[in-house]
């Protein structure tokens, strides 16, 4: 089962199975799938989904299951993601932010989603050094990060996700902001 909630069109088209060559019997997803409204979907193996009612005999409902209005808004930006630009675009910007930080810490990229920890770059020592020291260094940067109007989100342990609404002035204000906390 294949928990596609962030990863789902955001690191290829088709979520990390696309880009990672796996067939899961089950794919959860969520965020992106309802462009922005109250939206998730999951869906799988034509044997275990036809289970589900009203064709099966295990009971799945929901009062805003199917919503319309979310339903369209996902709609609408799925199929704005069939151009492939776009994820050659989500590339570049999440790149661009890989390598503005990575001066400062160790940068773990797959498309444009990356996490950030300050404590070093071997992958090893940051492991048991975060334990220690990271929360209370990652709430100093998460704040000083939002004084300076970047707002990541406030667990060492979230990724970051630069967007199509991010250009590289947003990108290059964001490497600044850690630059001027870190460098
Ligand atoms: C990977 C992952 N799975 C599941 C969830 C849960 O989604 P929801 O908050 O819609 O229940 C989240 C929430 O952010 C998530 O990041």
């Amino acid at each position: 089962m294949f928990d596609e909630v962030i990863t789902g069109f955001r690191v290829a088209r088709g979520g990390a199975q696309e880009r990672y060559g796996v067939v899961p019997d089950l794919t959860i997803l969520g965020k992106i799938v309802g462009g922005g409204l109250p939206l998730a979907a999951f869906g799988g193996r034509a044997e275990i989904m036809s289970r589900l009612a009203p064709v099966g005999d295990v009971y799945q409902a929901g009062t805003l299951s199917g919503n319309p209005l979310a339903t369209a808004a996902g709609v609408s930006v799925l199929r704005r993601l069939r151009d492939p630009a776009i994820y050659d675009e989500l590339e570049r910007r999440g790149a661009r932010l890989e390598a503005g930080l990575a001066p400062y810490g160790l940068v773990q990229r797959v498309g444009a989603m990356l996490t950030l920890f300050l404590t070093g770059t071997d992958p090893f020592r940051v492991v048991t050094r975060m334990q220690r020291l990271e929360t209370e260094r990652y709430a100093a940067l998460f704040r000083h990060l939002l004084a300076e109007g970047i707002y990541v989100a406030p667990s060492q342990y979230e990724c970051l996700f630069p967007s199509l609404a991010h250009g590289d002035e947003e990108i290059d204000a964001t490497i600044a902001a850690v630059s001027s906390f870190a460098g």
